[in-house]
């Protein structure tokens, strides 16, 4: 039986932290991806509520308040309305933009939190904590700084390690350091709410691996990508573990007890709620019921996301859901790889990024070439990389020389022949124009269902692609002096064919479908016609004739290149070599037993990718010695290596193996390792001074 209810969809993208500008990788990883997904909905004609807002609590915010001198609503409030003014800038169309500081959301937050409680979620538990006695204040994951105990990065925060990805609690950092006062911590106890995530692998494996919630199918997994579905498993897989739900800070929702006094949620309690508490204004200010959208079972949930937010929205937040009960789970969690900019990891802090805001002011009317170019190297399986010169190349060559192309050539002869009234189709000679079509419009629809967005976009070009061969082939402007009449068929045909431009590209392009509905003279596009070869009605007039793309010449990439690295790059020496060590005395150097080893035996260690451990021989003995090497060196290049050891370090577990030593190595400022090695052979376990 048919079904006339409209689908409903709750779409959500990650709440952005209102600590910073949205930068092309944001974009990337999860606000263009759903946008286009929820216009392509709407466009359906189904029913979608599209939330997102400023996630506004959290070290994130404090600290970089701290780093600015101000306050962290002073923050807040700054980069909410950038942020906001960005994405409605740039065509992301959400319903709702909402803010996690609204007296509605710490209101859904708290009860949230209340019901959960109630249904003994939380065990709470006193611990030892990271406490810095000289700014009275304890110091929950971003606020201390270390040592990642699982890959050795050195610039691990509290919470997690951006190196290798590890979530992390800050007492497993070595060499943990206050981000406030710069020193070492020391450990006090106090009481937090923990959410026991052991007790729910269970059905967090049958949901993850076969798409089953409470013995019923609930999403189809193949539907999921490859690395959500990996990297759940392998949080899983490795163990679930308690994590405290709450914070001694005073920044973020109360918690809302008695004994809470003077602790706020952990801001990735809070922040998933934010989806809750945004539908709930939304729904305010639509007339809708808000529950229809998360309590009933028919509509579609679907979170956006970058990929190291995948445990949050995977995991945790749905056990927070399952646990309050009558809550939908996310049918997908289409999260993306990063995006790199320019060969270099996108960085806010060393300003290696394009920003929205920017890119707004200096390419006015432009945004549909970045949503074109951002979609065309979407990160959907894997790292990719924008650069300048791609982003001219895409405008130039695809853009402008085969969809604003094609538009131009076949509205400007409808102009020329018949001023702008579109000509009537007396005979089809070209029934595999329709066919194609068809063929297209089928899979567009599915890989837009399949949110594969990059090859839906590429298909969508497709039609345009098909419409210049039509022309290069029938060439209407030779025809026209020996078979006027089959010109108009042709151009009959052509619009039809732009018709399904402006449709199959309106989700992606949407400023210049909105520019093609007005030159084809249609007052709105329906996705239903996609495929169709009757869209626009002959004798109808053409709206006036535009380009719909500029080219970008050259000294605009070259302005926008020299930007980039004028204000990012300066030289090596003054950012990334780490300044000289304070002065020792000569005892301390003499305490450090440094050796000449041979390594006998090397080999990979399972679930990182970047220890790599050895077997060395020191002369008088053999020592297993973890390094963080895996990305310079392979195994097998390194057996037989002579190498400097530190002999006289205290043994340190990485991954569940002991290393009995440390291996030197140089780092240049790019973070390439280099082992230090003898000029010439050496025995085993000579001292090195
Ligand atoms: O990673 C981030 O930018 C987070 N602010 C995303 C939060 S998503 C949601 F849970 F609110
Ligand atoms: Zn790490």
């Amino acid at each position: 039986m048919e079904n006339k209810v409209a689908k409903k969809h709750l779409i959500t993208a990650a709440l952005p932290y209102a600590n910073g500008p949205i930068h092309i990788g944001h974009l990337a990883g999860a606000y263009l991806p759903a946008d286009i997904y929820a216009r392509f909905l709407r466009m359906k004609g189904e029913d979608v509520a599209f939330i997102c807002g400023s996630d506004e609590h959290g070290a994130a915010i404090t600290l970089r308040a701290k780093k600015e001198g101000t306050t962290p609503q002073a923050i807040v409030d700054k980069y909410h309305q950038l942020n906001a003014k960005a994405f409605s800038d740039f065509g992301i169309d959400f319903d709702i933009f909402h803010r996690t500081s609204s007296e509605l959301h710490h209101k859904t937050a708290q009860e949230f939190f209340l019901e959960l409680d109630k249904k003994r979620a939380f065990t709470k538990e006193t611990r030892e904590q990271f406490y810095d006695d000289e700014y009275n204040q304890f110091l929950a994951d971003r606020y201390v700084t270390g040592t990642c105990p699982k890959c050795s990065s050195e610039r691990a925060y509290g919470d997690q390690c951006e190196n290798c990805g590890s979530s992390l609690n800050p007492t497993d950092l070595i060499n943990p350091v206050s981000t406030l006062s710069g020193k070492t911590p020391v450990l006090k106890e106090t009481s937090h709410w923990y959410l026991p995530m052991e007790h729910h692998e269970r059905w967090l494996k049958e949901w993850i691996e076969n798409g089953t919630l409470d013995g019923k199918p609930h999403h189809n997994p193949k539907e999921w990508r490859n690395q959500v579905i990996g990297q759940c498993k392998s949080w899983i897989d490795g163990g679930l573990h308690s994590r405290a739900m709450t914070r001694d800070l005073d920044w973020g929702v109360k918690v809302p007890t008695t004994d809470g006094e003077g602790k706020v949620l952990y801001v990735w309690l809070d922040a998933p709620i934010g989806y809750i508490s945004a539908t709930k204004e939304w729904a305010a200010q639509n007339n809708k019921d808000w529950k229809e959208y998360w309590q009933n079972e028919e509509t579609n949930l679907v979170h956006f996301i970058g990929k190291d937010n995948i445990v949050f929205h995977c995991i945790i937040f749905p056990i927070l859901l399952k646990t309050h009960e009558g809550y939908n789970l996310p049918v997908n969690v289409p999260a993306n790889e990063f995006l790199n900019l320019e060969g270099d990891k996108i960085s806010t802090s060393r300003d290696w990024a394009v920003w929205l805001h920017e890119f707004n002011e200096e390419f006015p009317g432009k945004q549909d070439v970045l949503r074109y170019v951002l979609c065309s190297i979407a990160p959907e399986t894997k790292d990719s990389e924008f650069t300048w010169d791609d982003f001219q190349a895409r405008n130039n060559s695809e853009l402008v020389a085969i969809y604003g192309n094609f538009v131009n050539r076949a509205t400007v002869l409808v102009n020329k022949y018949y001023e702008g009234t579109i000509p009537e189709l007396s005979q089809n000679n070209y029934p595999e124009i329709a066919q194609q079509l068809k063929k297209s419009a089928s899979t567009i629809n599915e890989k837009l269902t399949k949110m594969q967005f990059r090859d839906a976009q590429n298909e969508a070009i497709n039609i345009a692609r098909l419409g210049n061969k039509f022309l290069a082939e029938t060439e209407p402007w030779k025809l026209i002096k020996t078979d006027p009449e089959e010109v108009k068929n042709i151009l009959h045909l052509s619009l039809q064919i732009a018709a399904n431009c402006a449709i199959a590209l309106a989700p992606f392009l949407p400023d210049s479908s909105a520019k093609l509905t007005a030159i084809l003279g249609l007052g709105s596009l329906n996705w239903n016609d996609l495929g169709s070869t009757q869209i626009v009605a002959a004798d109808q007039q053409l709206g006036k004739v535009e380009h719909l793309f500029q080219k970008i010449e050259d000294d605009i990439i070259v302005k926008q290149k020299e930007k980039l690295n004028s204000k990012t790059k300066p030289p090596a020496m003054e950012t990334t070599l780490p300044a000289f060590k304070e002065d020792i005395v000569y005892d301390d150097f003499l305490k450090i037993d440094l050796r000449v080893g041979t390594i006998l035996k090397a080999e990979a260690v399972p679930k990182s990718n970047k220890l790599l451990q050895f077997l060395v021989d020191l002369g008088s003995e053999r020592r297993t010695i973890l390094s963080g090497i895996a990305k310079h060196y392979s195994a097998e290049e390194m057996v037989g290596k002579q190498v400097q050891v530190i002999a006289n370090l205290p043994p340190r577990k990485m991954m569940g193996v002991e290393s009995q030593g440390m291996i030197l190595m140089a780092e240049n400022e790019d973070g390439k390792l280099s082992l230090m090695q003898p000029d010439q052979s050496i025995t085993n376990g000579s001292s090195i001074n």
